[in-house]
Order: structure tokens, then sequence, then C-alpha cells
């Protein structure tokens, strides 16, 4: 759970929340990732059990088990019916995922954020920061959020420099609670739609 955020709470128009629940709703891919499916629960679970991926991410299922894994899909899926959220994942066609990315949306703030992966076989070449700039557009354009807020724990070093570098705000700090009701302090960030165009 992310209490506390966005940090930025602008109402949006009954309109734009429609929308927004509608893009959701209809989104189906993201780049080269697609919506995850309950069969994917035995990749997805190898993912998330390399410890590189799982020690940074507040939000993963816990305690981690292939049945966790899948209810956490089935979660996303009801997530996406309702407009909140969708989670896709990076399948690199023979049953391994390489990657994943789990949206959440509040659509009465108009705002988003990310938490994502890649396979530690990925990690440090610049693939992450390639991903994540794609990932922050198609959120501004497909699902017409103003405002991203994102995350990170302070011993991510790697997400630390990746948001600075993309220039988002930094907006202090929060408790996370992770699903079996453990805690952990997070930085928080912040852009909207106009800083992000404006980066050009
Ligand atoms: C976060 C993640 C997606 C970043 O992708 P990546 O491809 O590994 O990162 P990049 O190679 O694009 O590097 C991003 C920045 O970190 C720096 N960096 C990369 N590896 C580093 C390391 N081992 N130590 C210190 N800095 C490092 C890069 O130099 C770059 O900073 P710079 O632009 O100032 O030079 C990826 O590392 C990952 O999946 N991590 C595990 C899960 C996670 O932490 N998710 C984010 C929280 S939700």
């Amino acid at each position: 759970m992310a209490e506390g955020i966005p940090i930025t709470r602008r109402p949006a128009s009954p309109e734009q929340v429609e929308r927004i629940r509608a893009a959701v709703h209809g989104a189906g891919q993201l780049g080269d990732s697609r919506l995850a499916r309950p069969e994917d629960a035995p990749g997805l679970y190898a993912l998330f059990s390399e410890p590189k991926v799982n020690a940074p991410i507040y939000s993963l299922p816990r305690p981690l088990t292939v049945e966790n894994v899948r209810a956490f899909i089935e979660d996303h899926i009801a997530q996406r019916e309702r407009g909140e959220g969708l989670l896709f994942v990076r399948d690199s066609g023979d049953g391994q995922i390489m990657g994943y990315s789990d949206i959440q949306v509040w659509p009465e703030w108009a705002a988003g954020e990310i938490a994502g992966g890649l396979h530690p076989s990925l990690h440090s070449k610049g693939t992450g920061t390639q991903g994540a700039a794609q990932t922050f557009t198609w959120m501004f354009e497909a699902l017409y959020l103003d405002l991203l807020c994102e995350t990170a724990s302070l011993q991510n070093v790697i997400t630390q420099r990746m948001l600075d570098g993309m220039d988002f705000r930094r907006m202090g700090q929060v408790t996370s609670t992770r699903p079996d009701g453990t805690t952990r302090e997070s930085l928080v960030w912040e852009m909207t739609r106009e800083e992000w165009a404006a980066r050009g």
C-alpha cells in the first residue's frame, strides 16, 4: 500500500476522471510489454524471486509464493476493470518474464505511479532509464494523467539516480506498507505533465 501519495492532490473534473478510467480499462499493450495473465504466475514468481528485484520493491506479494503471485495478477485484472491499475509483463517468448510494470492510477487526482523491474541480467545497461522514459510519456499521453508520483527506498541508488536524472522533483519521504504489514521508508518524487513536456 502506498499511503500518503500522491503528495500533490488536485481534483480532476468528472469528465477527466471518466476519460482516465476508460483509458486504463482499454489499455492492452505498453511498448513491447503485454498485459499479465493468470498463467504468467510461475514466470513472474521466478522474476520476483530474484533478490535484486524483490529487495527494493515494497508492493510485491508477500509471502512470495506462486499462488500469491497469481492472486496479485488477478487483482490487477480487477483493477483494470475499474480503471485503476495495470500489470504488464515483458515476455521473452519462451516462458521467461524479463520485466514487469505495475501501474497504479488515482483517477480522482489524474495521477499515477509505476513500480517495476527488469531481470538482473538487464540491469545497469541503460535499459531501465530508456523504458521508464517511454512509459512516463505513455502514462501522460495514453492515460491522460497530469501527474506522476514515484517512490524508491533509501537504499535504491539506481532508481534515485534515474529519477533525479530525469528531473523529477523530490517531495520528501513517506512510510510504505508491504502486503504482509511490514513497512519501509520511501523517498518520493513527482513530475507534472507540463514539466515532462518542457524537457523536450
Ligand atoms: C530500477 C531499474 C528498472 C533501473 O534500470 P537499469 O537499466 O538497471 O538502470 P540504468 O542502467 O538505466 O541506470 C540508471 C542510473 O543508475 C546508475 N546505475 C546503474 N547501475 C548502478 C549501480 N550498480 N550502482 C550505482 N549506480 C548505478 C546509472 O549510471 C544511471 O545513473 P546516471 O544516469 O546518473 O548515470 C532496474 O535496475 C531494476 O529493475 N531494479 C530492480 C527493481 C527496482 O529497483 N525497481 C524500481 C523501484 S519500483
